[in-house]
């Protein structure tokens, strides 16, 4: 069904439900007015009006984002079956498994004798402590600058080998990652799919990396085998195959709306604080605003760094435990200091057009429960009709282990103001 599919991208969160009253909401408005979602996430919003042929333009700053809203609101093509992918995508994955499986051959074997039922744990958890990865040596690091900057050959693909084996992922799924991509960019340039289906693929290929990692709901952090336990949740994740898992995943996937539709849609990469020139030049005149911000510091892009560097494929550098990029998005939106003026900021933008703005909060986030700023009166400061149409009780993850619960009990709000 293509209203649940990218919730499998794990970690974003259940929107659905909210997004279908949403979209009721923007029913209420000139059909003629595009909505902008200014932080698309998953596209659960701009899903739920595909059916009303209201065209959408959605942003958001992240580049996984924007490859899971190119499949869905433009693509023209449907994701590629079996009979197509397979032939497209296996020579290209074989070589480079080749020769990764030529270079890493030892210490493959290692992972196999330490990944099988009834291994030692304690040896399991000596072997992650040893690894060696972009974030500790400085051979592997000078390897990654090096590809970076273009300046040794790219082949074999090995992004996720040299920087995620033995944390998110085992040696062997990372090494799996990395020709799948290179599969992907090979058939991709080959024409032996079209540009649309190979984004696809790395959109299954996505869904399959968070479904498989070794970690606790988010990527901030990955499993480190503590407990005995916790080695045999880290065990059971490695033996799941990427291959399989992204030919799968492939198959469950499927765009929003008519072809027609996704013609006339668009999908931009900004920050929101700075989107409004781009908005302008592109000549998008009145439309309907949805934001659904960041509301806590803990929805730092941190979160979702493997996600996007699996995307870019740029070989950063990866700093600390999390083996993070360097570059992440740190917006004042998920800072206490900095949330008030950002939503301003917003709130002034869309006022100054004319446009419409229905922002989601929940009950738990930075202006709410932090700063207890009423938020009706701050958009009252903007616009000169302001309710609060949606007030529902919901559970939001609390993206891992730091909170204790998985889940908190919240309340969803929306305002709509005009
Ligand atoms: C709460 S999520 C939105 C979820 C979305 N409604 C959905 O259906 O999945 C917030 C999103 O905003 C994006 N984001 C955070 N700060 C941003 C900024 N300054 N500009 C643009 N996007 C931003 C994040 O990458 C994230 O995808």
């Amino acid at each position: 069904m293509p209203t649940e599919q990218a919730t499998r991208i794990r970690y974003m969160g259940n929107k659905f439900d909210l997004a279908r009253e949403v979209a009721g909401l923007i029913e209420r408005f000139d059909p003629a007015r595009p909505l902008v979602d200014l932080f698309g996430g998953m596209c659960s919003v701009a899903g739920a009006v595909s059916g009303s042929g209201r065209r959408v333009w959605v942003n958001d700053a992240q580049n996984y984002a924007r490859l899971v809203a190119r499949c869905l609101l433009q693509s023209q093509d449907y994701p590629p079956g079996r009979e197509r992918s397979v032939p497209a995508l296996t020579p290209a994955y074989r070589a480079n498994l080749k020769e990764l499986n030529a270079r890493f051959e030892r210490e493959l074997a290692a992972e196999r004798r330490l990944v099988a039922a009834g291994g030692s744990a304690s040896a399991f958890r000596q072997a992650q402590e040893k690894w060696r990865h972009v974030g500790n040596d400085r051979q592997l690091a000078h390897e990654a600058r090096a590809l970076r900057d273009g300046t040794v050959e790219s082949q074999p693909y090995r992004l996720a080998t040299i920087t995620f084996a033995w944390g998110y992922f085992g040696l062997r799924q990372a090494v799996e990652i990395d020709s799948m991509r290179a599969a992907i960019d090979a058939a991709g340039s080959q024409g032996d799919l079209s540009e649309d289906e190979a984004a696809w693929c790395r959109f299954a290929l996505l869904q399959t990396c968070s479904r498989v990692a070794s970690a606790p709901g988010h990527f901030a952090q990955f499993l480190t085998g503590a407990t005995t336990a916790s080695v045999e949740r880290i065990r059971s994740a490695r033996r799941r195959s990427v291959w399989d898992g992204t030919l799968d995943d492939l198959s469950t996937l499927a765009p929003f709306g008519t072809k027609r539709w996704r013609r006339r849609n668009r999908v931009l990469t900004c920050d929101t604080l700075t989107i409004w020139p781009t908005l302008d030049a592109e000549g998008l005149g009145k439309a309907v605003f949805y934001a659904d911000p960041p509301y806590s510091k803990e929805q730092y892009s941190r979160f979702y760094h493997v996600l996007e560097t699996l995307e870019l494929y740029d070989y950063p550098e990866a700093e600390g435990t999390g083996r993070y990029r360097p570059d992440r998005l740190n917006t004042p939106l998920a800072r206490k200091r900095g949330v008030l003026d950002a939503t301003r900021t917003i709130c002034g933008a869309i006022s100054e057009r004319e446009g419409v703005l229905l922002l989601s909060y929940p009950s738990t986030g930075l202006l709410t429960r932090e700063l207890g700023v009423d938020i009706s009166a701050l958009l009252g400061e903007y616009f000169q009709k302001v309710e609060m149409p949606i007030s529902r009780p919901s559970k939001h993850s609390t993206l891992g282990a730091r909170h204790g619960a998985a889940v908190r009990d919240v309340t969803e709000f929306v305002w709509l103001a005009q």
